[in-house]
């Protein structure tokens, strides 16, 4: 998998891409990831990246021509008038623009992401960038939340966070993304690990039984637990076993005695 990231401020991103599993995942060739400097792409002296908007209204405005010119140098290509999506029908990596009016990332939608080869990001800063980028530029729009942050770098940070982490093979256990929270569309469940006791709370016996197949039941039923108490609304998305109805039943029971 290719990452492309345009950003005003690249130096963000030294520390988080050069740590731990999506360091590891560059130094294996499991992914690579390319941050590019949006006003190398900016023309003039001055290599100008924003500007004040049209009408007024204060703030500045991010230019869209650097960032043209820097797709148009990353992908070796000349976008004409009608804009992107002609080159994204002919297999052309998704142009993603990170922004809090795009539709809210998800895990389901990571997993989604992974069958392209490629993905560039936009970062964007300052009160806006110009409308131009959004209609002849960029093929998606994503959020990682209902909040509002100085920038899209921390979004494309998370997003290639969560997408590196999906990759066959980065993971030292294949089957380790399989019980992340969400991952399942469950919670995860409660771990522990030594020491045994501390500040006198020990962890449940269940755990230190043996006795794998009852383990595993604990596991389901925490997670269940879990995600009924805290995120209820995602037990409508997720199949549920027989035992799993039942055993949400019996906490639905216990909650009115
Ligand atoms: N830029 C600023 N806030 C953002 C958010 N919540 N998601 C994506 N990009 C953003």
């Amino acid at each position: 998998m290719k990452f492309d990231i345009l950003t005003l401020f690249p130096e963000m991103f030294e520390a988080v891409f050069t740590t731990s599993i999506i360091g590891r995942a560059q130094e294996r060739d499991q992914v690579e990831i390319t941050v590019h400097n949006i006003r190398d792409y900016a023309l003039g002296k001055h290599h100008v990246t924003d500007d004040t908007p049209y009408g007024g209204g204060g703030g500045m405005i991010m230019k869209p021509d650097p960032i043209f010119y820097a797709v148009e140098a990353i992908l070796d290509i000349e976008i004409p008038p009608i804009g992107y999506a002609s080159f994204l029908e002919q297999g052309y990596p998704p142009i993603i623009l990170l922004t809090p009016q795009g539709r809210v990332f998800q895990q389901s939608i990571a997993r989604d992401m992974l069958k392209h080869d490629r993905l560039i990001f936009i970062c964007g800063r300052y009160e806006g960038i110009d409308e131009r980028v959004r209609q002849y530029l960029v093929t998606d729009e994503m959020s990682i939340g209902d909040y509002v942050l100085s920038g899209g770098e921390i979004p494309a940070m998370v997003m290639v966070d969560t997408l590196t982490r999906l990759i066959p093979g980065v993971l030292g256990d294949e089957h380790a993304t399989a019980k992340d929270s969400h991952s399942s569309g469950l919670l995860e469940h409660p771990h522990y690990t030594r020491p045994y006791e501390f500040r006198g709370h020990t962890p449940p016996d269940i755990l230190l039984s043996g006795h794998h197949a009852n383990q595993e039941i604990w596991r389901r039923q925490e997670s269940l637990r879990r995600t009924h108490a805290r995120r209820p609304e995602l037990l409508n998305q997720v199949d549920l076993t027989a035992p799993d109805q039942q055993f949400l039943t019996s906490l639905a029971e216990d909650a009115e005695t």
